[in-house]
């Protein structure tokens, strides 16, 4: 049925996009830019923050503050140059208003220039060393930082007979502040590090670290890894027979990955983490989350990225309409400063003077459950902020 109402709106449509072409005319579509690896050993990170993206729009509707949000997703391959120049011609050409996703550190760091040139934000859903935020003002985080989830590891560690540990990570800015993090309150606590061992980001092959790890004979072994890698590394752990000899698994949510986790199998059973987000969390907006999600992408369950994804897009909604709909860059980028909501993960905030996020850390251990293995939150650090830049700025 046409009505008198949906004819004017329809007409008013038609101009309206017309005159969008037209310089400094009042743009009724906001472009966001998503900018991640789809293809490549990072691809589960790229659709996990897709998925969490579309299944907030498909919860939540795709107009907003009277504007319509348009999303264009392009695959960076996991290499920082494409990123930049895909940034680029997404300002550019498209004329995109907000940049997000950003998969791994170096690929968010590369598009600082852009976003300092064109003056607009871009959120991080998935990279998480905690330098990032202060390369520019205008990015702002919606993932979590490798201190923060690594801090309450080593809290528990120090405050559950753990004394001798063995730290593990990968060789770049994540694994490094987690190695860092871990080994600051670990040791402040009465513990001890007995070896630091780093494996290359790329194509690792832990069993080599492994056996000097079990020759070590730690009380636990620490460990980051980004997400997707999990699973090799839980096989050559169980094949190495580092669980057999009593040595414990500690480590960040990154290498339990909700994704990967049933494919892990027994291995990763007992394994205690510490993170932001478990697809197990038992609150109700966790659970019209992981329905909605579960349900539009053919079962697959949604792990941490894919959260990001969920709450950089809501930071856009609300900071829309905290701005009435002016999506300049600027005015946006204000906007996001100090929003607090309650995110499938629990409550969370924008730190007003960072730019990145104060949640709960939740510490869980890998059990059972009806046939499907589960991150269980059993303890929670509440209101986390980044550690590092609580120490930078004398917090
Ligand atoms: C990162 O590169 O910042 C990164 C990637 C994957 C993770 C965590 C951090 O799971």
């Amino acid at each position: 049925m046409i009505t008198r109402r949906s004819f004017v709106a329809a007409s008013a449509g038609l101009a309206m996009s017309a005159l969008a072409a037209i310089p400094g005319h009042a743009q009724e579509t906001v472009k966001v830019g998503l900018i991640l690896p789809m293809t490549g050993p990072f691809a589960s990170t790229g659709r996990q923050v897709e998925a969490g993206v579309r299944t907030y729009m498909a919860m939540h509707g795709d107009t907003v503050a009277g504007k319509k949000i348009e999303l264009v997703v392009r695959d960076d391959a996991s290499t920082a140059d494409q990123t930049r120049r895909i940034a680029q011609e997404l300002v550019v050409n498209e004329g995109v208003n907000v940049l997000g996703g950003f998969g791994l550190t170096p690929l968010a760091l590369a598009v600082a220039p852009v976003i300092n040139q064109a003056k607009i934000p871009a959120v991080v859903m998935a990279a998480a060393t905690s330098s990032i935020t202060e390369q520019s003002d205008y990015y702002v985080r919606s993932s979590f930082t490798l201190p923060q989830a690594s801090v309450p590891v080593g809290t528990w560690a120090a405050e559950n007979g753990l004394k001798r540990v063995v730290t593990l990570v990968s060789d770049y800015g994540p694994g490094i502040d987690a190695e860092t993090w871990f080994t600051k309150e670990f040791t402040a606590k009465g513990g001890e590090i007995v070896e630091a061992v780093r494996v290359p980001l790329q194509n690792p092959d832990f069993a080599p670290y492994l056996q000097r790890v079990r020759d070590a004979d730690p009380d636990a072994i620490f460990v980051f890894l980004p997400s997707g890698v999990g699973s090799l590394f839980m096989k050559q752990f169980a094949d190495r027979g580092l669980a057999e000899a009593g040595i414990k698994l500690i480590a960040t949510g990154d290498v339990t990955d909700d994704d990967l986790l049933n494919d892990m199998g027994q291995p990763a059973l007992g394994a205690i983490t510490g993170h932001h987000y478990s697809a197990a969390h038992d609150s109700p907006e966790n659970k019209a989350y992981v329905e909605a999600f579960k349900s539009a992408h053919n079962g697959m369950r949604p792990n941490f990225m894919s959260v990001g994804g969920y709450d950089g897009m809501h930071l856009i909604y609300a900071a829309l309409e905290k701005t009435g709909g002016d999506a300049t860059g600027e005015a946006l980028i204000e906007a996001m400063k100090g929003l607090s909501w309650t995110s499938p993960r629990g409550p969370i905030t924008i730190d007003p003077q960072t730019r990145d996020i104060v949640q709960n850390i939740y510490m869980r251990e890998v059990k059972e459950a009806d046939g499907e293995l589960y991150n269980v939150e059993f303890a929670t650090y509440e209101a986390v902020k980044d550690p590092a830049k609580a120490e930078a700025s004398g917090q």
